[in-house]
C-alpha cells in the first residue's frame, strides 16, 4: 500500500528537528540514489559486491549440495536479481520467490530471470519485509532457502538487524534455511575508502538524499552547501554517514524549518562491520543454527549458511 503524502514529510520533519539531526536511509533510493547505488557496486574501492559474488561463485556447487535439490529461494528485497539469477543459475532450485515494495523494478527484473532461466519457475511478491504478508499458498514441497546478500543486514542497528533475522527464521519455515551475505571489521582506512570513494560517487549519493527531500517533504535543501562525511565508528563497529554543513544555513519546509551551524552533520546511514563469530552469535540468538560459513582470502566479507 503507497504511504500516505503526509508520512514521508512527517518522517522526515520529525528526523530533521531531532537533536541529532538524521535522514533515513530508505531516502537515498529515488531513481537517481538507485542508479547511484549501482555505480557504487562497480567502484574499485567498493570491495563488498565483487567479494561477495566470488565467494559464491567459488562455493556455489557446495552451497546446492547443501541446500539440497527442489528448494525454492526466497529474496527479500530482490531488486535487479542480478545476484539471485546467479545462484539460481548454480543451485538449481525448483522455485524463486522475488519479494520486494517496488512493483515496477521487480517485474521488470523478474522478466529478465524468466528469459535467463526459462525452466525455473518465478513468483513475484510486491511487499514490505517490515510489514505482514503471507507467500504463495502454492509453493513447491521442498525445502526453504532465504537469501538475504548484499551485508545489507549491516544497514540496520543491533535490535532491528536482530529482529529482521527472526523474520528471515520465520519466513524460511522448518527445514529451511538462510543464506546471507555480511561485511567483516577490517582496517579502517580500506572502510573508509569504501565509504568515500575518490569519484565522489558515494558523496553524489549521499547528497542525493537532500534533493530526494526537497521533492517529498518541500524542504530547501541547498546540495552545494553540504559536505559527505563518513568514518568509522570502531566503538560501534559501524561506518556512519554523515552530511556537514560548510556554513551556517537556514532549512525550511512547509510548516517547519531548522537551523544549521557551520560543520554541524546530519546523520544519513550506518553500516555495521561484523567480526564472524559475533554475527554467529546474533544468528544463534534469532533461532538458527550455523552451518557453515565461507570467507575470502583476505577475510573481508563473509556468508553464512544458518539453518532454521
Ligand atoms: C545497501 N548497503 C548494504 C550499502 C552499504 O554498504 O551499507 C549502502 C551504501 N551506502 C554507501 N555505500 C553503500
Amino acid at each position: 500500500m503507497p504511504a500516505s503524502p503526509a508520512g514521508p514529510a512527517a518522517e522526515i520533519a520529525a528526523g530533521l528537528c531531532a537533536p541529532q539531526a538524521r535522514i533515513a536511509p530508505k531516502f537515498f533510493y529515488d531513481a537517481e540514489g538507485s542508479a547511484l547505488f549501482e555505480r557504487i557496486t562497480e567502484l574499485p574501492e567498493y570491495y563488498l559486491t565483487r567479494t561477495e559474488r566470488a565467494i559464491l561463485e567459488a562455493h556455489g556447487a557446495e552451497i546446492g549440495r547443501l541446500v539440497g535439490p527442489g528448494a525454492t529461494v526466497i529474496e527479500p528485497g530482490a531488486g535487479n536479481c542480478r545476484k539471485a539469477r546467479a545462484l539460481c543459475a548454480r543451485i538449481a532450485p525448483a522455485c524463486f520467490v522475488a519479494i520486494d515494495i517496488s512493483a515496477d523494478f521487480l517485474h521488470a527484473a523478474v522478466a529478465g530471470l524468466r528469459a535467463t532461466l526459462p525452466a525455473l519457475d518465478v513468483r513475484v511478491l510486491v511487499a514490505d519485509l517490515g510489514a505482514e504478508f503471507s507467500l504463495p499458498p502454492d509453493l513447491p514441497a521442498g525445502p526453504r532457502l532465504s537469501f538475504y546478500p548484499g551485508s545489507s543486514i549491516g544497514n540496520f542497528d543491533p535490535a532491528p538487524a536482530l529482529a529482521l533475522l527472526r523474520r528471515l527464521h520465520a519466513l524460511s519455515g522448518p527445514d529451511g534455511a538462510l543464506l546471507i551475505g555480511v561485511d567483516l571489521v577490517k582496517d579502517e582506512a580500506v572502510l573508509e575508502a569504501a565509504y568515500d570513494d575518490a569519484a565522489g560517487v558515494t558523496a553524489a549519493f549521499n547528497l542525493n538524499a537532500l534533493r530526494h527531500l526537497n521533492r517529498l517533504a518541500g524542504t530547501d535543501f541547498e546540495p552545494a552547501g553540504w559536505r559527505h562525511r563518513a568514518r568509522f565508528n570502531r566503538a560501534q563497529s559501524r561506518i556512519e554517514m554523515h552530511l556537514e554543513a560548510a556554513d551556517d544555513t537556514l532549512v525550511s519546509w512547509p510548516g517547519g524549518r531548522r537551523r544549521f551551524r557551520r560543520g554541524e552533520r546530519i546523520h544519513t546511514e550506518n553500516s555495521y562491520k561484523y567480526r564472524a563469530d559475533a554475527f554467529a552469535g546474533l544468528l544463534d540468538r534469532a533461532g538458527f543454527r550455523t552451518s557453515t560459513w565461507w570467507t575470502d582470502p583476505a577475510q573481508w566479507f563473509a556468508v553464512f549458511l544458518a539453518r532454521t
